[in-house]
C-alpha cells in the first residue's frame, strides 16, 4: 500500500469513527480533581418497628403476646377443649398487679384428661426449621394435690412437629426450660401448652425462640434479617422511628428507658402502627421492646454502623394528636436525651454508663449522633429543638443534632423549617421525600444548589413510589439516579437512607419497603441491591464528571475515587427502553487505566420484582476483570458500576 493509500484510508475510518462517536453519549471523569470526601458513613439504614420490623420481624421471638399483657389476654390464643366449659382457663392478676410490665397470667384447671390448654398462633405463625433447637421458657408454679404437668408441642395441620413435657413446679413462680427440635419445615406452625394432671397450673411469660439468633445470642434477634443488614455494610442506624418515636399521644411516645430494663420490666406500648393505616390494620400490633436500645446500639457495633437514635422532642405525632409538652415542662425531656448520650458513651462510674456496663457493654458506643424529633413541623418544633439544642451543645458539643425538616421535600411546612435552621445552625437537617420516580429522576441536581453554608443534608427516609407501590425495578432506578446526584453532592449531602426497612408478608402496613420476609425467608428487593451497591462502591472521594451528547433523561452518571486502592469507581444509571453506548473518558490520569470490573443490576422491564421464591431475579451481577473499554454499552434498565483500576 502506498502512503497515500494509507493516509486515504486513516482519514476515512477517523471519519467513521468520528460519525459512529458523534451518536455516543460522552462521561468525561476528571480522576485528577479528586474533590470533597464522601462521608464514611454516608449510606446507612432506617429501622423502625413497622410492618412487624420488630415484634414479629428481626426480634426474634415467636410467641405472640406470651405474657397476656395485650389489652385483651386472649389476643394470640385460642383455647382448647370443650368451649362449654371456659372457666377451665382463666386469665388472672398476677402480683396484685404491683409490676406494670406483668400484670396477668393464665390459670388452666385440669381435670385429669390432658385435654386443657392454649394454642398460641405466632406472629402470622410460627416458623420452624426441621432438625434445629428451638428454646421454649415459661414462668409456672401449680396448686395441686399431685403432681402437674405443662405439655408443649409445635404442631402444624398435619399433626404434631415436636413435643416436651415440663413438670409443674410446686406454688412458687419459677421459669422451666425445654427444647424442641421440629421433625419438618413449617412456616405456619402453631404452639400448644396443654395441662397435665388434677388442679391449677398456671403459667406465664411463655417463651420460644430458635436458638439460632444473631450471633447465638440468647433471646436475640433472627440471623437472616440481620445478614441481610450486615451484607450491605451500612454506614449507620437510624432507630427507632419514624412516627412511632412521636407517638399518637405523648403517652405513647417512645421511651428508650423504658427499653433497657430487664426484658420482663419491658412494658409493653401500643404500636402507633396498630391503627394508622385505615385498610391495613393491625390489632394485634404491640411494642414489647425486646428490641430495645442496648440491642439496638449493639447492632450498631455488630454492623460496624454508626448509633443514629432519634429523641421525642416533646411532641406527639401532627398527623394524630398534635399533642405538646410545655416549654417550661420540657426539661424532663432533655434530660433523657443528656442521659442517652451518658448511657451510650459515658464512663463506667457514672449513672447511665454504669448501666450499660451492668447490661455487659462497658465500653462506650461512640455515639456522635442524635436526631431530635421525627417529622416535626411548625413554629413549636423550631422552639422546642432550640432549647435541647442549647442544653445538649452546652454539655456535648461533640454530638452532632439532628433536626427534622417535616414530612415532605418541598412544602410550605419545610421552607419554613429550612428557613429557621439556617438561623439556628443545627449540624444537619432530615429531609424526608415519599415521592413518584418522576421525582426521584428529577432530584439528580436537587443539592447541586444548595447553599454550602450551614446545616448539611441528612435524607433520613426516601423511597421511589410507583403506582400501586411496587418494589420493582422503576422505582430501584430512580432512587439510583437520585442517589447519585446525593454522591455528586456528598460534600453537602452527609448521610442517607431509604424507608422504611422491613416488611412481613402478612403483615404489613406500608409498602414499598426495602427487605421483605415471611417467617423463614428473607426477600431482597431490587432498591435493597441499589442501596447495598452504593454502599460496598463508596469511593472515598467524588471526581468531577460531565455528561454530554446523551438524549435528556437517558442516561445519570457519578464517579469517585477509592483512594486506598486507586481505583476509579464510575455509577451509570439507564432508566430508559433503549441501550446508551458512551465514551468514557478518565482525564488526568497519570497511567493507563488497565483493568475493569462491570457490576450490572438490569432486567427486562421496569416493572420486574423478586419474589420469596426468587429473591435473586433482579440482582447485580459481576463480570470478572478485564481490559478496559473507553466504549460502554448501558442496557435498558440498568444501573451499571464500573471499578477501573
Ligand atoms: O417510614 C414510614 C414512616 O414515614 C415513618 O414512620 C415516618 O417518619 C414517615 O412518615
Amino acid at each position: 500500500m502506498t502512503t497515500y493509500s494509507r493516509r486515504l484510508l486513516a482519514s476515512l475510518l477517523l471519519l467513521a469513527s468520528s460519525t459512529f462517536a458523534a451518536e455516543r453519549a460522552r462521561i468525561d471523569v476528571r480522576t485528577d480533581q479528586p474533590g470533597a470526601s464522601i462521608n464514611p458513613s454516608m449510606w446507612g439504614v432506617f429501622f423502625e418497628d413497622i410492618n412487624f420490623g420488630a415484634d414479629g420481624g428481626l426480634y426474634a421471638e415467636l410467641v405472640k403476646n406470651g405474657s397476656f399483657e395485650f389489652p385483651d389476654p386472649r389476643t394470640g390464643w385460642k383455647k382448647l377443649g370443650d368451649k362449654q366449659v371456659d372457666d377451665r382457663i382463666r386469665y388472672q392478676q398476677r402480683d396484685g398487679g404491683k409490676t406494670p410490665a406483668n400484670q396477668r397470667y393464665v390459670d388452666i384447671h385440669g381435670d385429669g384428661t390432658g385435654t386443657w390448654g392454649l394454642v398460641n398462633e405466632g406472629f402470622r405463625g410460627i416458623g420452624v426449621r426441621v432438625g434445629e433447637n428451638y428454646d421454649f421458657s415459661v414462668e409456672m408454679r401449680s396448686a395441686s394435690n399431685g403432681l402437674m404437668k405443662l405439655r408443649v408441642e409445635l404442631i402444624n395441620e398435619k399433626g404434631v412437629l415436636a413435643a416436651a413435657e415440663i413438670e409443674g413446679g410446686n406454688s412458687n413462680w419459677r421459669r422451666f426450660t425445654a427444647t424442641l427440635v421440629p421433625k419438618a419445615t413449617e412456616a405456619k406452625a402453631s404452639l400448644r401448652i396443654t395441662a397435665i394432671g388434677l388442679g391449677h397450673l398456671q403459667v406465664d411469660r411463655v417463651s420460644l425462640f430458635p436458638r439460632n439468633t444473631w450471633k447465638n445470642r440468647v433471646q436475640g434477634l433472627r440471623a437472616d434479617m440481620v445478614q441481610a443488614l450486615a451484607d450491605m455494610k451500612p454506614g449507620f442506624i437510624r432507630f427507632p422511628g419514624g412516627c412511632i418515636v412521636e407517638g399518637p399521644n405523648l403517652a405513647l411516645r417512645y421511651q428508650w428507658k423504658k427499653t433497657i430494663l430487664p426484658k420482663e420490666e419491658r412494658e409493653l406500648l401500643f404500636n402507633r402502627w396498630n391503627t394508622e393505616m385505615k385498610d391495613r390494620q393491625a390489632p394485634d400490633y404491640y411494642q414489647s421492646f425486646g428490641l430495645g436500645f442496648f440491642e439496638y446500639f449493639q447492632l450498631c457495633e455488630d454492623l460496624g454502623a454508626q448509633p443514629l437514635p432519634i429523641i421525642n422532642c416533646g411532641m406527639a405525632c401532627q398527623f394524630n394528636s398534635a399533642e405538646l409538652v410545655p416549654l417550661e415542662d420540657l426539661q424532663p425531656y432533655i434530660q433523657d436525651a443528656l442521659d442517652l448520650i451518658e448511657f451510650a458513651n459515658g464512663p463506667v462510674t457514672s449513672e447511665w454508663g454504669a448501666k450499660r456496663a451492668a447490661l455487659g457493654h462497658p465500653a462506650p458506643f461512640n455515639m456522635k449522633l442524635l436526631g431530635v424529633g421525627n417529622e416535626q413541623w411548625g413554629p413549636q418544633y423550631v422552639e422546642r429543638f432550640d432549647a435541647f439544642a442549647k442544653a445538649l451543645k452546652a454539655s456535648h458539643p461533640e454530638i452532632e443534632l439532628i433536626a427534622a425538616a417535616g414530612p415532605s421535600p418541598s412544602d410550605a411546612r419545610f421552607q419554613y423549617l429550612w428557613q429557621n435552621w439556617r438561623q439556628l445552625n443545627p449540624d444537619y437537617v432530615d429531609e424526608h421525600s415519599y415521592s413518584p420516580p418522576a421525582w426521584f429522576i428529577e432530584a439528580f441536581n436537587r443539592y447541586d444548589a444548595y447553599s454550602r453554608q450551614g446545616p448539611r443534608v441528612f435524607v433520613g427516609e426516601y423511597a421511589a413510589h410507583t403506582k400501586g407501590n411496587r418494589n420493582n425495578l422503576e422505582a430501584a432506578l430512580a432512587e439510583a439516579v437520585f442517589m447519585l446526584g446525593l454522591e455528586r453532592n456528598a460534600d453537602q449531602v452527609r448521610l442517607a437512607a431509604y424507608a422504611p426497612l422491613f416488611a412481613h408478608v402478612d403483615a404489613w402496613q406500608w409498602r414499598p419497603d426495602l427487605i421483605w420476609v415471611d417467617n423463614l425467608r428473607v426477600m431482597p428487593t431490587p432498591n435493597y441491591f441499589v442501596q447495598q451497591l452504593f454502599s460496598l462502591n463508596r469511593g472515598s472521594q467524588v471526581l468531577p464528571t460531565a455528561l454530554s451528547d446523551a438524549k435528556p433523561g437517558s442516561l445519570f452518571a457519578s464517579a469517585s475515587l477509592e483512594e486506598s486502592s486507586g481505583e476509579v469507581i464510575v455509577k451509570v444509571v439507564n432508566p430508559t427502553a433503549q441501550p446508551v453506548e458512551a465514551v468514557l473518558s478518565l482525564e488526568g490520569r497519570r497511567t493507563t487505566p488497565a483493568l475493569c470490573r462491570r457490576i450490572q443490576l438490569s432486567g427486562a422491564t421496569p416493572s420486574d420484582e423478586n419474589t420469596l421464591e426468587q429473591p435473586a431475579q433482579v440482582s447485580p451481577k459481576t463480570e470478572g476483570e478485564r481490559p478496559f473499554d473507553q466504549i460502554q454499552t448501558f442496557a435498558p434498565y440498568s444501573f451499571t458500576i464500573l471499578r477501573i483500576r
